[in-house]
C-alpha cells in the first residue's frame, strides 16, 4: 500500500498510482522533503503488482512544479551545489527515467526549472492549454542542474534547447506541442483523463515487455551502451516470459490476453 505523506498526496484508480506534489502555496517548488518523498514513494510503487502506471501532477490550478525551491539553495556553497544536483538526480529524474512502468507527467500549469526537469524525466507528457514551460535557471546565475540541459535537447532539438535555456523564456502549451515536448495538450478539467485515456492501454499490456521496451529506449540515450546491442539482448530474453507465452496463446486462441507480469 502506498502512503500519501506531507508533500505527496498517493491514489491508485484503475492499476494507476496518481501522484500529486502537494505544495500549492509555493507552487508545488521541489524542496528536500519533497523529493525525499516522491523517491520513497516511487519506490515502493517499483514493487507493487498491481500499478501498472504512475500519474504525476500538481496540486492546484496554477502550477505542476515551479521549480527547485529557490529559498532553501539560497546560501549553498559549491560542494553543496553539486550534491543538490548529484541526489537529485539519482532519487528522482534519473530513477524516473529508469522506472519499470511508465510515468506520465500531467503538466497542469507552470512547469518551470526542477519542474520542467521533472515532466522531462517522465515517459510521456501531456500538459493543460494554460500550462508555461521553461529553464529560467540563467535568470538566476544557474544552468539547469537536474538533468535539463540534457533532455531538453533529446525533446525538442538543440536549437530550441539553447534557445530556452539561453533566454530563460517560458514557452507556451500549444508551442510544446508543436516541439514534441509535450505528447498531448487538453484543458485542465480534461487532463488527467486524457492521462486515464493512456493508461488504460499500457495496464491491459505486458508489463515485462513495457519493463523491457523502458530499459531499451533508455540505452539508446546512454553513451556507454548500444541501444542496437541491448535490444537484440532484451528481445531475445523476452521470448523466455510466461507474459510471451500467454500474449501469443491469446491471439492465437482469439481472446483477450492476462498477463501476470512474470
Ligand atoms: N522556489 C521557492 N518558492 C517558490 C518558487 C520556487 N521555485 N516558485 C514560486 N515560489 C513561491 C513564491 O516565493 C511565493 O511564495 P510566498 O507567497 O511565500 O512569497 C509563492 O510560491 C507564489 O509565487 P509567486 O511568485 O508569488 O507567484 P506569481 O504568480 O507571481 O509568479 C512564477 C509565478 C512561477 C512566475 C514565479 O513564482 C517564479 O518565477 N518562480 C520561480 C521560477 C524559477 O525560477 N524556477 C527555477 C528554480 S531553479
Amino acid at each position: 500500500m502506498v502512503a500519501t505523506s506531507e508533500f505527496i498526496l498517493c491514489e491508485i484508480k484503475n492499476n494507476v498510482l496518481v501522484l500529486t506534489i502537494n505544495r500549492p502555496d509555493k507552487l508545488n517548488a521541489l524542496n528536500r522533503q519533497t523529493i525525499e518523498e516522491l523517491h520513497e514513494t516511487l519506490a515502493e510503487a517499483e514493487n507493487q503488482n498491481d500499478i501498472k502506471a504512475v500519474i504525476l501532477t500538481g496540486s492546484g490550478q496554477k502550477a505542476f512544479v515551479a521549480g527547485a525551491d529557490i529559498a532553501e539553495f539560497s546560501n549553498y556553497s559549491v560542494s553543496e551545489g553539486k550534491q543538490l544536483s548529484s541526489s537529485g538526480h539519482f532519487k528522482i529524474f534519473n530513477f524516473i527515467e529508469n522506472f519499470s512502468k511508465p510515468i506520465i507527467a500531467a503538466v497542469n500549469g507552470f512547469a518551470l526549472g526542477g519542474g520542467l526537469e521533472l515532466a522531462m524525466a517522465c515517459h510521456l507528457r501531456v500538459v493543460s492549454d494554460n500550462a508555461k514551460m521553461g529553464l529560467p535557471e540563467v535568470s538566476l546565475g544557474l544552468i539547469p542542474g537536474y538533468g535539463g540541459t540534457q533532455r531538453l535537447a533529446q525533446l525538442v532539438g538543440k536549437g530550441k534547447a539553447f534557445e530556452m535555456i539561453v533566454t530563460a523564456d517560458m514557452i507556451t502549451a500549444a508551442d510544446a506541442y508543436k516541439w514534441g515536448l509535450a505528447n498531448y495538450i487538453t484543458t485542465q478539467e480534461e487532463l488527467l483523463n486524457k492521462c486515464f485515456e493512456i493508461t488504460a492501454k499500457i495496464a491491459s499490456k505486458s508489463p515485462t515487455a513495457i519493463k523491457t521496451a523502458i530499459k531499451v529506449i533508455n540505452a539508446g540515450y546512454n553513451n556507454s551502451l548500444n541501444g542496437f546491442e541491448v535490444e537484440i539482448e532484451e528481445f531475445g530474453k523476452s521470448f523466455g516470459t510466461k507474459d510471451f507465452k500467454e500474449g501469443v496463446s491469446a491471439f492465437l486462441e482469439k481472446r483477450k490476453a492476462n498477463f501476470t507480469g512474470e
